[in-house]
């Protein structure tokens, strides 16, 4: 089939985001101006670049007691900060339960029952135990076509490893199973791995 998105797709779901998969997923961690915490998972969400490392996610709609977005990209305007954790297949449904729809002064790391610990280089909280958390200072918040669409971009100015997923120096993700988004409801993990090595490379 071939459809045009502005004349509709005539299927039962939307399949735009089951094309553009698997997504990996950042749980976005916070801080408001007035201290309070936030988290929310983005799969629209990626790095980006390397030197200086850069990563980006982006929000799509509005909270109704937000002026035009949600919590997260409020809260980053506010602050400059924020902090991406990975999330693990173990994390699934915390992950899940940090997505609902809560009143910008509710702490998703409180209603998810999950543990804080402070980010190092910025005054954010970060999802204790993550296999992975890159602490970031926002470099630009982009606004798109459409309603609150957002893209906010951040320079990686921290990384914490977990020391079990280190093997022989590298991060291995098979440690801890990366979750990551389908379309519809669906999600995936990564179970294995394997390696191709690059065009004219030993
Ligand atoms: C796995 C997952 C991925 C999500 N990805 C996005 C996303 O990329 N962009 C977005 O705007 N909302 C996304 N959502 C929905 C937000 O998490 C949800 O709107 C949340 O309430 C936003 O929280 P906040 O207002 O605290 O930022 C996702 C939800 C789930 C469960």
């Amino acid at each position: 089939m071939f459809y045009q998105p502005a004349q509709g797709h005539g299927l039962p779901h939307n399949p735009f985001n089951a094309i553009v998969t698997p997504r990996p997923i950042g749980w976005i961690s916070s801080r408001a101006a007035d201290g309070s915490d936030n988290l929310a998972p983005y799969s629209f969400f990626n790095a980006v670049a390397y030197v200086p490392p850069q990563v980006m996610f982006a929000s799509t709609g509005a909270k109704p007691d937000r002026d035009g977005t949600k919590d997260s990209v409020g809260n980053i305007r506010e602050t400059g900060v924020f902090c991406v954790n990975i999330v693990e297949y173990a994390a699934k449904d915390v992950m899940n339960t940090s997505s609902g729809l809560y009143d910008r002064d509710i702490d998703e790391f409180q209603a998810a029952d999950l543990q804080k610990e402070a980010c190092q280089t910025i005054d954010c909280a970060r999802v204790a135990g993550t296999p992975a958390a890159l602490e970031c200072k926002m470099t630009q918040i982009v606004r798109l076509d459409g309603d609150a669409n957002f893209v906010v971009f951040g320079e990686v100015v921290g990384v914490h490893l977990r020391d079990d997923c280190m093997k022989d120096g590298l991060f291995d993700v098979t440690t801890y199973q990366p979750l990551a988004r389908m379309g519809y409801r669906d999600y995936t993990r990564v179970t294995e791995v394997f390696s191709l090595n690059r065009p004219n490379e030993a």
